[in-house]
C-alpha cells in the first residue's frame, strides 16, 4: 500500500457568509500528481492557501503524513515545500544567494552540492550567479520551484506554476516534476489548463463554485462517460444514416463524406455495425473519437 503524504478532509470555508470551499475531500499518496483543477475563481488557491496554513479554515481537518495541520502546525508544514502567490526573492541577491539564504532559514542542513543539483534540475546553471532582479519571469518560477524544492519536502505544492512561462518552459517544468516524483516527492498542483494537467498528473480533483465535481484517476474520467463520437465510413452514407436514425430515432447524426458520425456509447457500436451488414451496407472503416476530457471539462464546469 503506498504511503499517504496528503489527506484533505470535509474542507469548507465561509467567508462572510459566502462559501468558497464547500465539503472538499482529497488525497494524495507518495510519488503521486494530483491535480487541482478548475476555472477562475474555482477555490484552488484558497484550498491550497488553508493546506499550508496561509488561510483559516471554517472546518475539515488536513493531514500532512499523518500529521493533523491544526494540532502540530510547525511539525507537518517541514514536510511542505510550496510557491502559492510569487515566491519572496530579494531582488539584490544572485539567485544562488537566495536559495543559500531559504536554505539556512529552512533549518535544515543543506549541502553546496545539494543546491547544485537543484539548480541543475530547474535549468538554472547559467543564470545562477546573476541578481534576481533581472531574471525573466520563466526563471523566476524556476528559482521560486528550486526554493521551494530544496529541502526534500515530501510533499510540493505549487498554485497555477506555469503561468508566464513558454511551451518550452511548460515541457521542461513538466520533465523535472515527474523527475522528482521519482525520488519520491508528492506533488500537488493547481491549474485551469486541463490539457497542461493531462500531460503530468496522475490524478485529477475537478473543482467548481469551491465543491469536488469529480475526482479520480485521468482513466477514471476519461471513460466515466461512456458516449463517444464515432465515425463509420461506408459505400452508401444516405442508406447508413436512415439505418441509424432508425435504431436512434433521437440521435443526430452528421454526415461527412461518405463518413457517417454518431455520439453513443461503445455497446452500440456492433449493434449498428450488424445492422448495416444486414442491409448491404459496406463499412470499410471505424474510428472512435475519444470524448476527451477538455469537453467533459467544459460540459461540467459551463455555467448555468
Ligand atoms: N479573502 C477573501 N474574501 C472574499 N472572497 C474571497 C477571498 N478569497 C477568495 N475569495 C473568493 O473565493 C473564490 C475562490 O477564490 P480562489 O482564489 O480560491 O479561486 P481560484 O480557483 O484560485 O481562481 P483563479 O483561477 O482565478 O486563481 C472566489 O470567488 C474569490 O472571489
Ligand atoms: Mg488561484
Amino acid at each position: 500500500m503506498p504511503r499517504t503524504v496528503l489527506e484533505v478532509k470535509n474542507l469548507t470555508k465561509k467567508i462572510a457568509g459566502k462559501t468558497i470551499l464547500n465539503d472538499i475531500t482529497f488525497s494524495l499518496d507518495e510519488g503521486e500528481i494530483l491535480g487541482l483543477l478548475g476555472k477562475n475563481g474555482a477555490g484552488k488557491t484558497t484550498t491550497l492557501k488553508i493546506i499550508v496554513g496561509l488561510v483559516s479554515k471554517t472546518s475539515g481537518t488536513v493531514y500532512i503524513n499523518n500529521i493533523n495541520t491544526e494540532k502540530q502546525f510547525i511539525e507537518s508544514i517541514k514536510h511542505v515545500g510550496a510557491i502559492i502567490e510569487n515566491p519572496e526573492m530579494y531582488g539584490y541577491l544572485s539567485g544562488y544567494k537566495n536559495l543559500i539564504h531559504f536554505a539556512r532559514m529552512s533549518n535544515c542542513k543543506i549541502s553546496k552540492s545539494e543546491i547544485e543539483k537543484v539548480v541543475k534540475l530547474v535549468g538554472l546553471e547559467t543564470a545562477i550567479n546573476k541578481k534576481f532582479k533581472t531574471y525573466s519571469l520563466g526563471m523566476k518560477q524556476r528559482l521560486g520551484i528550486a526554493q521551494a524544492i530544496i529541502h526534500k519536502p515530501a510533499l510540493l505544492i505549487l498554485d497555477e506554476p506555469t503561468n508566464g512561462l513558454d511551451p518550452q518552459g511548460i515541457y521542461q517544468l513538466r520533465g523535472y516534476l515527474k523527475e522528482l516524483t521519482k525520488q519520491g516527492t508528492s506533488i500537488l498542483i493547481s491549474s485551469h489548463l486541463l490539457s497542461e494537467m493531462q500531460l503530468l498528473c496522475d490524478k485529477l480533483v475537478i473543482i467548481d463554485n469551491g465543491k469536488i465535481l469529480k475526482s479520480g484517476s485521468l482513466d477514471d474520467l476519461v471513460n466515466t462517460n461512456a458516449e463517444k463520437l464515432v465515425e463509420f465510413s461506408v459505400n452508401n452514407p444516405i442508406k447508413a444514416k436512415e439505418i441509424i436514425t432508425g435504431l436512434f430515432p433521437t440521435k443526430k447524426v452528421t454526415l461527412d463524406g461518405y463518413n457517417v458520425i454518431i455520439k453513443i456509447d461503445s455497446d452500440n457500436i456492433a449493434l449498428i455495425n450488424q445492422e448495416f451488414v444486414k442491409n448491404e451496407v459496406v463499412v470499410t472503416g471505424i474510428v472512435t473519437k475519444q470524448n476527451t476530457l477538455e469537453e467533459q471539462f467544459l460540459d461540467l464546469t459551463r455555467e448555468e
